[in-house]
Order: C-alpha cells, then structure tokens, then sequence
C-alpha cells in the first residue's frame, strides 16, 4: 500500500496536519475533500481495514461523505465493507437502471440479505419498492427468482410494483419460465396478463418464447398483410417524417436500443449517419434479418458463470482479470475471469427479429426513408 495515500487521507480528515501542503487540502470544500479522498482510496484497493485502523476510520469517513452517489458502492466493493446494505439498496433504488445501482445490488445479494429487500416490497412506498425490483431485475442475478416469483400471486403490493417483477422476472431463464408456468397453470393475475404476453414473446430462449405464442399469444400485430418482396418495397417513397416517429414509438422500440443524435439508447450502433453507410437495400435487410450482417463489435456473447448466472450482450473490453459485458439495456457489468464457467459467441444479432411485425408495411417504408435520409453533414 502506498503510505502516502493513506497519509493523504488521514490528514484530509483531521485539522491537526504537520504537512503544509497537505494541511491547506484539509481546508477546500467537502466535495473537493471527497474527490481526493476517493482518489487516494482507490490506489488503497483491497487493503485490509481490520489491520489498519486509521485506513478503516478514512474509509468510515468517505462512505458517510459519499452516501447516495456512485463513489459509495465503489468503495464499499473495494474495501470489501460488511453491513452496508442499506446504504447500497439507497444507491440501487435512486440508479436502477445505472451500472452504479445494479452493482449496488449485487452486493446486497452477495450478502443474502433478502430480509432487507422483501421489506421493501412489503412497505408502503411504491416508488421505492418499484425501484428495488427494477435494480434486482438488472442484476440478472438468479437469485431474484426465489424473491420476486411469490410477489405475482400475492395481494400486496401494488399491481406496479408487480408488473415491474415481470418484467424483471422475465430477464432470467428461470425467471421466464415461473412466469409461463403461472399462465399454463391459470394463476397469472388478470392485471399482470399483458405484461406478462410481451415480456414472454420477446425473450430469447426459443422454447419458453415459442411456448408464450401459444398460451399467452400476442395482440394482433399491426401487420397483419404479407410484407411485399425487397424489389417491391425498394420502388415505393416514403415520408422521412412519419417515420421518424415509428423510430420513436415505443411498441417498435428502435429508440430503446439506438440512437439518432442526441435522442435513444446505446445499446446498438448509433443511427445519426446511417444513410450514408447502408443503402436502403441494405437497411431493409438491417430490419428484417438482423443475422445477416451483424455490425463489427457487436457480436454477441453468451457466458455462463459458474453460479449458474450468465450474462449476454456485448464485450466492451477485456483485461486478464475481467470482462466488461454490456447488455440489452446498455448496463455495463464486469465478469471476474476466474468466475466464467464458459463463453461462447452467438451467431445471432441481439436485435430482435420480426420487428416489422410491430408496424404496417407503410411505416416500414417511412421508416426505411427515414434512416437512408440520416446522412453525414456534407454527403449526399
Ligand atoms: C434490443 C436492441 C435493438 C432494437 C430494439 C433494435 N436494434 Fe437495431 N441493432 C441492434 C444491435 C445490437 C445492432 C448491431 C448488431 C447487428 O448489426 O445486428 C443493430 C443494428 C442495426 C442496424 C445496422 C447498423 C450498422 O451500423 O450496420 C440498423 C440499420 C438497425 N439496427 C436499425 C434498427 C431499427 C430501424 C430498429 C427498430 C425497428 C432497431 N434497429 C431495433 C440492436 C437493436
């Protein structure tokens, strides 16, 4: 451990400081204070705090400085920190969409403090309760099953809260699979139904998907006309307009995965130059056949780990000790090497098919003639 870092930090946190140019640090702003303070932990990483009690008090001093932010699940991991939950589940609940919050999350599940998070549900807060099963839904992490399953077919909580433990439920394979077989069984809730129907069409394990068709099939789609062959479809205009807005509706979802300049996720490539890379053949192809040509970096993954979890999305980089996989929802979320049972790359796109099901064949055009007209500044 570097001594001067610890040094640093002790003297940040106390006014009795022999150092001058340390002891004018002690005298800046708190959150100046915290930057540095956190700086300075982080070349501490993994130092034990039982053994080093003035590194323990530093620690104690951040987390309380921290409490709420991103920094604070940093430190608490870093330092491997007991009894923090509910300093984490803060965190989870105000990011649960954030890789901050799921790893916040995570680490209450590494603890098995399940107590924790059921009071949550059990409370009178909904936003707070919708939260937590969001963040658990994000974690992927098996372990939700056991927690969240038992809330579809209970009275309490509210039918929000209980549709959010669908859709997070329906992340996992297990998850999935108690979901349809509460539906083969009739005990889906009337109120949980059409959540439940779009969240088990669109997973992507084949059985429980092609098994969902059936029991819980789909509302009609919008198109319901056979699609006109590519040549048919290259020779009709569309409105770039129009189909602006099917790339912004949320049943077609484009804008969960993609985005056109400062709107949409990165989850996908952004789309803010894509006429000038794809003609309009090729991005028909895009839309119907994601397969086909999966654009370079965006394969797809599939690890399993060896507590039976796995992640799936794309590996946005690689040291020799980690991977950092980001998923569908472009969380990011890192791997230890040494917990990876097996990895394997898919030959399929994590764009979904049969989008074009979620529209008419005149939107598909617009929006065909929408993204041929996105075009470098100074292209033709
Ligand atoms: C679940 C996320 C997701 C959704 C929803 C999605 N896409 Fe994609 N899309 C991707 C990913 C990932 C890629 C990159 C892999 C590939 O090329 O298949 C991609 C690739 C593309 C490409 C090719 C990009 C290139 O640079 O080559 C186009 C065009 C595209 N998508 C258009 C669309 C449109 C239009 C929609 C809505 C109808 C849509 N996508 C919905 C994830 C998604």
């Amino acid at each position: 451990m570097t001594l001067r870092s610890l040094f640093l930090l002790i003297c940040l946190f106390s006014s009795v400081c022999a150092s001058p140019r340390i002891s004018a640090q002690s005298a800046l702003p708190e959150p100046e204070r915290v930057a540095i303070a956190i700086e300075a932990l982080s070349r501490l990483k993994g130092a034990d705090l039982e053994t080093n009690p003035s590194l323990k008090m530093a620690v104690t001093k951040v987390l309380v400085a921290t409490r709420g932010t991103p920094e604070f699940v940093q430190v608490v991991r870093d330092f491997h920190v007991q009894d923090q939950n509910p300093g984490l589940l803060e965190v989870a609940q105000r990011h649960p969409a954030e890789e901050a919050g799921v790893e916040a999350m995570r680490l209450i599940l590494a603890s098995q403090n399940f107590a924790l998070l059921a009071s949550t549900f059990d409370g009178t807060n909904q936003i707070t309760a919708t939260r937590t099963v969001e963040a658990l839904g994000n974690t992927r992490d098996q372990q939700m099953v056991a927690l969240l399953l038992p809330l579809i077919t209970a009275d309490k909580p509210d039918a929000a809260v209980r549709r959010q433990a669908v859709r997070s439920l329906a992340q996992v394979q297990p998850g999935a699979a108690g979901l349809l077989r509460l539906a083969e069984e009739n005990k889906l809730p009337e109120d949980l139904k059409f959540t439940a129907t779009t969240e088990l069409n669109q997973v992507r394990w084949s059985e429980i998907k092609t098994r969902a068709a059936q029991i819980l099939p789909p509302p009609v789609a919008a198109n319901t006309e056979p699609l006109p062959p590519l040549a048919e479809l290259l020779k009709r205009a569309g409105d770039p307009a129009r189909g602006a807005e099917v790339f912004s509706r949320q049943q077609v979802g484009c804008v969960n995965c993609h985005r056109v300049n400062d709107k949409g996720a990165d989850v996908g490539p952004a789309l803010s130059e894509i006429g000038t890379k794809l003609g309009k053949d090729a991005l028909y192809e895009s839309i119907l056949d994601p397969s086909a040509g999966i654009a370079f970096g965006y394969e797809t993954w599939q690890i399993e780990l060896k507590s039976g979890d796995e992640a799936y999305g794309f590996i946005v980089s690689e040291t020799p000790e980690e991977v950092t996989v980001k998923d569908t929802k472009a969380i990011l979320t890192r791997v230890k090497k040494s917990d990876i049972a097996s990895r394997r790359q898919l030959k399929t796109s994590l764009m979904p098919v049969g989008l074009q099901q979620t529209m008419s064949t005149q939107d598909l055009i617009d929006l065909v003639e929408f993204l041929s007209s996105l075009k470098k500044a100074g292209s033709k």
